[in-house]
Parts: C-alpha cells; structure tokens; sequence
C-alpha cells in the first residue's frame, strides 16, 4: 500500500471526490498493457490509459527520447523563438496527415486544440471577408473537451449545466440509433439521413451566419457512437456547398484508432481541420494539435493586415519534451508498422466483443478499429448505476475499462495479443453477469 496522507488535498477531476477517497485506486507503475497498483497487483488496461497510450505504457524509444531531450533543453520560449524539434514533429506529421493537410499548430490538450481550431475557423471567415459566419455547430451528446468553446459546441449536458455564458451554438442530432441498429458489426447502415439536419440548421440560420461545423468521427466520450455509410459524406458535402468548414475531432480517432492515420482516411472524407492529442504522444507528455488545409492556414496567414497573424497560442505550444516524445511515437507507428496492425486485429476484436451479446441485460454492442463499447439498460436504482458497478467489478478483476454511464467502454493499445484480448472479453462477461 502506498503511504497516501491528507487525501482531500487533490481535488481530482471527473471523479466522485468524497466516494473515491474512501477506496481510492492507485497505480504505482506501468509497463505495457498493465497498471501496478499500490497493493501490488497487475491491472490489464482495456482503455490504453485514457485512450492515449496508444503503444501501451512505457515504450521504450519514446522514454528514451524525453530522456535525452530532458537534459538537452526542456523548455524553449513559445513566442517568437523556435527549436528544431518543432518542425521536425510538424512534419512527421504532415507525413502521415491526409494529403490536402499543410500546416501544424501545437497546443497542449485535446480540449486546447478544439479552442484553437474554433478560433482558426472564425478567425478564416473573418480574413476572407466573412465576417457575419460567427456561429458553429456541434452535435448532440458529442465531447469536445472542457474549456467553454468545447462545452458549447459539445453535447454532453453534464458538462455545461454548472455553468452560464456558453458560445452560442446549435446542435445536430445525435447519431447513436440503437431501435435500428443495435448489435451492428462495424459501421451501422441506416442514419445517413440523420446529416441532412445540418440542411436544415443552414435554412434556419442562414449559411452566411455559419463559420465551421465540428463533429467526432467517432463519438468515443459518449459511449462510442459509429457514423453510418455516408453520413460523414453527406456532411462534408453539405459544407462545402455551403462555405463552412468542417472540423473532424480526431482526438480519439487519430493515429491509428480506427485502422488508418486518421479517421479522415477510413471515411474518405477531407475535413478542412484535424483537431487530435492523446496517441500523438502515446500520453508521454501532454500535447495537442490542429492540423490545418493550406486553405485555411493561407486565408488567415495572407490576409492579416497585423504583423502577428493569429493572436493565439499557449506557453507551452511546441513544448521541447512533448515534441521529442511525439517524434518518437509517430516514428515507433510508422515502423513497426502499428495502423496496419490495428487493421488486421479488427475482425478478431469485432467477434469477441460481439461474443458479449447474450450476456444479461446487453442492448448493444458497437465496434470499429480498435474501439468498442457495450451498452446495458439502466437498472431500477438509476441511470449509470449498473455501468459504474461493472466498472468496480472489472477494477476488482484487475481489468481497467472505461464506463459512461451504463456503456463501457474499450480501447486497448495497438500492442493487445489476442489472449490479451480474450481474457478483456472474459473478465467483462463475468462482471456484466455477476452485477444485477
Ligand atoms: C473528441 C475529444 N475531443 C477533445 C477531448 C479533450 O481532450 P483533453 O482531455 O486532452 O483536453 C477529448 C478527450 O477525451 C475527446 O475525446
């Protein structure tokens, strides 16, 4: 047992505080797919951390790099200096970005990246004589992030109702459709008419009132929400005809996730902007992005009639440690050959996971790439009750997974054997049948 005094110092986030110092959880190291915890037991992780460590915990190239970089220099000024390591991650980037992306703008979080791109996108409109296009829309149940840009534009109520002075904004529906799609393999069918809202938000606002659209490919914080056959299409069609940009969230879904760099690439999509975080450091050191079209980057860029063009950016953008490590884990994607491992894990991960089926009160179950959810019916003492007990059971069980109310959630790392996979499988049966 770690020797833990005066708990109520931490006030952690996203937590049940006054519940989880009476047991806390604790990890004392980490080396794969496993947490050690304090009363020394290994913990397989279904969820790659926070659906960041991409690689698992500790991979070896990338501990190295924040080594070296570490006694080399660990901060260099944001501001009007530079340092090689910055344009070396920018065009790693690039390099496995989708062709029509140019230009990288670093940030620290997913949450500061969305910020960001909601910024880039009102202040583009503005540079190209747009200036009235001042509104974006989001989605409903959609997260993106926690600073006030992305609780607008998000869709989890959770998240706003213990605040006022939200940016206005106007949400699409939800996709999540379970009456039509429960159970389906992959992505769902029916739903793509579900883009056709946007139409309508464009017929009641007005086109020219309406800066960006931002949307998660695949909604994860949610409870993974799979785009229907062409709903993404469909989207990208409309605002584009419509000259609003369009945003793709891709702080779950890039690097890998889903079997390609990007969602942009597994959906055939080119979004105007790439928000992403989390596996761009395999969650090595805090570090977020927006990947930008030469369209968007040159309509701010060229058009400023002030020196600096954009007036943004955080102390930390292009931190020298979250760079090395970015570098480390897009070179370790690269040759070990990880987006394609992912691919061709899918189909096996797909039928485990659907083996939970006749499991006791399962009403759905969602997959894609290497992301999955299992969704039960809430029980009489509430809605996510029965969810978060699964949890606990799991945590007992030594396996950590993600719950969202009553859906849990996985996303284990890209270097998941199957045994590894089977036994996530078998220790989440056994907690779904065992809590009532
Ligand atoms: C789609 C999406 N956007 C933004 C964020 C916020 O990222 P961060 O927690 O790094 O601020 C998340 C986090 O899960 C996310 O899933």
């Amino acid at each position: 047992m770690s020797n833990i005094k005066n708990m109520t110092t931490l006030w952690k986030p996203f937590t049940p505080n006054r519940e989880f110092n009476k047991n806390p959880r604790i990890f004392t190291s980490s080396d794969g797919m496993y947490y050690t915890s304090d009363k020394n037991e290994n913990v397989l992780d279904a969820v790659s951390g926070l659906w960041c460590c991409n690689l698992g915990n500790n991979y070896k190239s990338i501990v190295s790099a924040l080594k070296d970089q570490s006694e080399k220099m660990y901060y260099s000024p944001a501001f009007q200096v530079a340092h090689p390591l910055e344009y070396e991650l920018a065009n790693e980037l690039i390099s496995i970005a989708p062709k029509h992306i140019k230009h990288v703008f670093f940030a620290n979080s997913g949450s500061e990246a969305v910020e960001s791109a909601l910024k880039m996108a009102l202040a583009y409109q503005k540079a190209i004589g747009q200036g009235s296009r001042t509104l974006v829309i989001g989605r409903e149940s959609a997260y993106h992030g926690v600073n006030f840009g992305g609780i607008s534009v998000g869709g989890l109520v959770n998240n706003k109702r213990q605040y006022n002075n939200l940016i206005k904004t106007f949400h699409m529906p939800c996709i999540l459709d379970i009456d039509k799609n429960a159970f389906t393999k992959g992505m769902p069918k029916n739903g793509a008419i579900k883009a056709e809202a946007l139409l309508a938000l464009i017929n009641t606002h007005g086109a020219e009132n309406i800066a960006a659209v931002i949307v998660e490919p695949v909604a994860g914080s949610a409870g993974v929400h799979i785009p229907p056959v062409g709903y993404l299409n469909r989207i990208s069609q409309i605002c584009k005809a419509n000259g609003i940009l369009l945003i793709f969230d891709e702080v779950i879904t890039g690097f890998g996730r889903l079997g390609t760099p990007f969602a942009a690439d597994k959906f055939g999509v080119e979004p105007d902007m790439i928000t992403c975080a989390k596996g761009l450091t395999n969650g090595a050191s805090p570090m977020g992005a927006v990947l930008a079209s030469s369209q968007v980057y040159e309509g701010i860029i060229n058009n400023s009639k002030t020196p600096i063009e954009f007036f943004h950016g955080y102390t930390y953008s292009g931190h020298p440690l979250s760079c090395a490590a970015g570098i480390a884990t897009i070179k370790a994607y690269k040759e070990e050959k990880f987006f394609e491992k992912v691919a061709s894990m899918e189909e096996f991960w797909q039928e485990e996971l659907h083996s939970l089926k006749d499991c006791a009160n399962v009403i759905d179950i969602r997959n894609l790439g290497l992301v999955g959810a299992v969704q039960l019916s809430s029980n009489t003492k509430g809605p996510g009750i029965r969810g978060n007990d699964i949890y606990l059971e799991c945590f007992k069980n030594n396996l950590l997974v993600r719950a969202t109310g009553d859906i849990i959630a996985l996303s284990p790392a890209y270097i998941v054997s199957k045994d590894e996979i089977k036994q996530i499988v078998s220790i989440l049966r056994d907690a779904i049948n065992k809590v009532a």
